[in-house]
């Protein structure tokens, strides 16, 4: 069948994989918890691996455990289209979030193959390694590897909260590859997402057409106290660190709100020590992630939330260490692939709007070195992050399709 301009995806064979693969990690409510570079991570990529190369794509793995699934093009001096993104979960992350445009991708791939439709362009499948930053902060790493952000060394240094370094668990779960992170370059590439956002849903529209990300920033806070004893220590001598973190989780709620609507922050992991029910806690461990679409504002909250430290614990006679440990400057994607979505959409006649990601996406970090933009799908009242994540079979379905027609559209550009 070539040429074609009515590619249809299988909107069955789709969620089927969904499900199948929500199968690898899956928990009682209904999610997924797969975090990275885990033995279910592992699972899953060899899930992955079995099914591209089922297709006759070549598969292979960066130094940071990206994966690459390869479709020849008919003219093998053009740059591979890329589609993809991250196959990692939450601790209680959803069935969708990630998951939907790796495979989302794997079926419009599987779509081209069925039918023998060649490409001008190679098609490029890609799972990115660590997109949540739940195991291994900050979010997007290996995405950040391959576009020159972090080095992979940064990258194998990392320690999860139980001290195990990144690189020796992408060694032992065996996807550390041979090739060298962004050595490969992209003509393009293309992300699936759900919206994770309510705007979609409210609206009533089917594909959110992606304009660009907003800025985050990763805070790690350390406020040190004394230990004592609850019960026989007066409260003038106190040094509670626990008493000065929760005063500064106000103020980060506080100092979003001031910026609001568009900013956001929040602590999202809290360690207290010893955390003895009569021991006055004497060292806390808390994370502030904000996020704004302006820089600038981002830098005016950073400003404030420093100050707010030292206005908060010096009183309290607490001491703290403070770092930025993320900065992922606002993102604008490319205009030419953003035309492509909209024409991919108007194509299937699924409704449409423009939109900015309020979540961190692998698409970010590679909008750096390749012409790169999303497709939004809805997610059930907004909610993400969460074992009851829900995107519809219908909606999944839309996302694909509209994914492919993209990726065709560009193509024949090519030609
Ligand atoms: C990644 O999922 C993020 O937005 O934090
Ligand atoms: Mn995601
Ligand atoms: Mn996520």
């Amino acid at each position: 069948m070539q040429p074609s301009q009515n590619l249809q995806i299988d909107a069955k064979r789709l969620w089927d994989s969904l499900m199948q693969t929500a199968q690898i990690g899956a928990t009682p409510k209904g999610g997924i918890c797969r975090l990275t570079l885990t033995d279910l991570d592992r699972q899953v990529r060899d899930w992955f691996k079995t099914q591209c190369e089922a297709l006759g794509c070549s598969v292979t793995v960066d130094e940071v455990g990206n994966m690459f699934a390869r479709r020849p093009g008919k003219d093998p001096a053009l740059l591979p289209i890329a589609m993809g993104s991250h196959l990692d979960t939450q601790p209680t992350g959803g069935k969708f979030d990630g998951v939907l445009g790796v495979l989302g991708a794997l079926e419009a791939m599987r779509t081209l193959h069925d039918l023998g439709y060649e490409t001008n362009a190679p098609i490029e499948i890609v799972n990115w390694t660590n997109e949540e930053g739940s195991r291994y902060a900050p979010a997007m790493l290996a995405s950040g590897v391959f576009a020159g952000v972090f080095t992979p060394e940064y990258a194998y240094s990392r320690l999860d909260r139980d001290g195990k370094r990144f690189g020796d668990e992408l060694d032992r779960i065996g996807y550390k590859g041979g090739a060298k992170a962004g050595a490969h370059k992209f003509g393009a590439m293309f992300e699936l997402h759900i919206e994770q956002g309510p705007i979609l849903e409210a609206e009533d529209r089917m594909i959110g057409v992606v304009q660009g990300v907003q800025g985050m920033r990763w805070y790690e806070v350390t406020v040190v106290g004394q230990e004592a004893h609850t019960g026989a220590t007066p409260m003038r001598l106190r040094k509670n660190a626990l008493l000065g973190s929760a005063r500064m989780i106000e103020r980060i709620d506080a100092i979003a709100n001031e910026h609001a609507p568009d900013a956001v922050g929040a602590t999202g992991l809290i360690e207290n020590r010893p955390n003895s029910r009569n021991v006055v806690p004497g060292e806390v461990f808390f994370t502030v992630d904000f996020r704004h679409p302006d820089d600038k504002v981002l830098d005016a909250m950073e400003t404030k939330f420093r100050a707010s430290l030292a206005e908060i614990l010096i009183p309290l006679r607490l001491t703290y260490q403070e770092a930025r440990i993320w900065d992922s400057p606002a993102v604008k994607f490319a205009p030419e692939l953003i035309d492509c979505v909209r024409k991919g959409a108007e194509k299937s006649g699924f409704t449409s709007r423009d939109i900015i990601s309020g979540a961190g996406h692998d698409a970010a970090y590679i909008a750096r070195v390749a012409p790169t933009t999303m497709i939004f799908v809805p997610c059930l009242g907004g909610i993400s992050h969460n074992e009851a994540e829900s995107t519809s079979f219908d909606e999944c379905a839309a996302g694909a399709q509209v994914l492919l027609n993209a990726v065709l559209e560009f193509d024949r550009r090519l030609g």
